[in-house]
């Protein structure tokens, strides 16, 4: 029997609301499923900064890296710590395990609504793929002068030739997976998010390394957008999109507006993936931690939920992770269980249940 250690790090704010909704999903489809699982929580974040003076221990990664995934709720407090601060425990997990994909699915189930009016379950299908280990995060630069009138401030983006390859690279094998367009290349299409008419350096390096990876994939389409313009596409005409391939910073910008395209930021998913499994990936919801929440059962366990869904797919359980995501659909399209955000008065707990049992009551394939 195969079996899996997950880390759950509940974090901050509705953290553990959504972190117990995920682990609840988890247990159900391993034990349909035949395969075992062992959780371990760490509760780390905001509350053990307040207590121990950082976000999570000195040898986090150390613990983290005897799991084979991990499971992260959401982190940050600014009532308790500077959100400057608590990201590192974030970017350090993403950078310290090179989790260089930021793979970031949005696809609008059927049966809920996005305040975006071209959105529909038919249009809405495409995947972001966001760097995530470098480009305009890589925390570079400095303060000078501070407190003189002369005071300035540099942030440097580092754009490398193995960054830029490896995750334009992994666009392209997932756009030849994907086959959105069919079997008779192309396949499928790969958009470049650019900026290189105003970032003179960094991103017509990245637009080079784009071109010469492409002609590697000739059944791939290629395509090329600037960020700012492909704002306006993804409202106007998102059934044009397959994959994405974005910077650290655009894909961060993109995917919250691709997260309205999916019905808003509770069904928005993404998994922080180091390919080669070198190291444990890490998977989340892309929501907050909405701290004025916390406590109040409202929050949407949807994006937690699709989480595990896309960590089990990583880890080879690829029957596992279409159960739950069909587990999903159904709940959705019945529309029976709903929280606030989607028009209901369902609480948290009550849409993972509902999930949970339209995974137990019905066999892997059937609807
Ligand atoms: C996200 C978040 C983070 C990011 C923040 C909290 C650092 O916005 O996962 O999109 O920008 O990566
Ligand atoms: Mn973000």
């Amino acid at each position: 029997m195969s079996s899996y250690r997950i880390a759950i790090i509940p974090g901050d704010g509705v953290g553990n609301e959504v972190a117990s909704e995920a682990t609840k999903i988890l247990r159900a489809i391993a034990e349909k499923h035949g395969f075992n699982v062992e959780t371990e929580n760490f509760n780390w974040g905001c509350d053990y900064y307040l207590k121990n003076g950082m976000m999570m221990p000195k040898n986090a990664l150390e613990i983290l890296q005897e799991f084979d995934a991990i499971f992260l709720g959401c982190i940050g407090d600014a009532n308790k710590v500077p959100d400057h601060i608590s990201i590192t425990l974030l970017l350090t997990i993403r950078k310290g395990f090179d989790q260089y994909i930021n793979l970031r699915p949005i696809k609008l189930y059927p049966g809920v609504e996005s305040p975006v009016k071209t959105a529909t379950p038919e249009t809405v299908d495409m995947v972001v793929i966001r760097e995530n280990t470098e480009g305009e995060y890589s925390a570079t630069g400095g303060f000078f002068k501070l407190g003189s009138p002369d005071a300035f401030a540099i942030q440097t983006g580092i754009f490398t030739q193995k960054g830029c390859e490896r995750v334009i690279r992994y666009a392209f094998e997932l756009a030849r997976k994907r086959k959105k367009f069919g079997d008779k290349a192309p396949v499928g299409m790969v958009t470049n998010c650019t900026k290189s008419n105003a970032l003179n350096y960094s991103m017509v390096f990245w637009d080079s390394v784009y071109q010469k990876v492409a002609k590697e994939y000739l059944d791939i389409r290629t395509d090329m957008a600037m960020v700012d313009a492909l704002t306006m596409w993804f409202v106007k005409n998102p059934g044009y999109f397959d994959v994405i391939v974005a910077s650290n910073l655009f894909g961060d910008i993109i995917t919250d507006l691709g997260s309205m395209l999916q019905g808003g930021m509770g069904f928005a998913a993404g998994g922080n993936i180091n390919p080669e499994k070198i190291y444990p990936s890490m998977f989340e919801p892309i929501h907050g931690s909405a701290p004025k929440y916390a406590g109040k059962a409202i929050v949407n366990p949807i994006a937690s939920i699709e989480s595990i869904r896309m960590m089990l797919d990583h880890l080879g359980e690829e029957q596992a992770a279409l159960d739950i995501q069909r587990a999903v659909v159904k709940t959705l399209a019945l529309g029976k269980v709903k929280t606030p955000d989607m028009g209901g008065t369902n609480k948290t707990h009550e849409v993972g249940d509902a999930i949970r049992r339209a995974i137990i009551n019905k066999t892997p394939n059937s609807c």
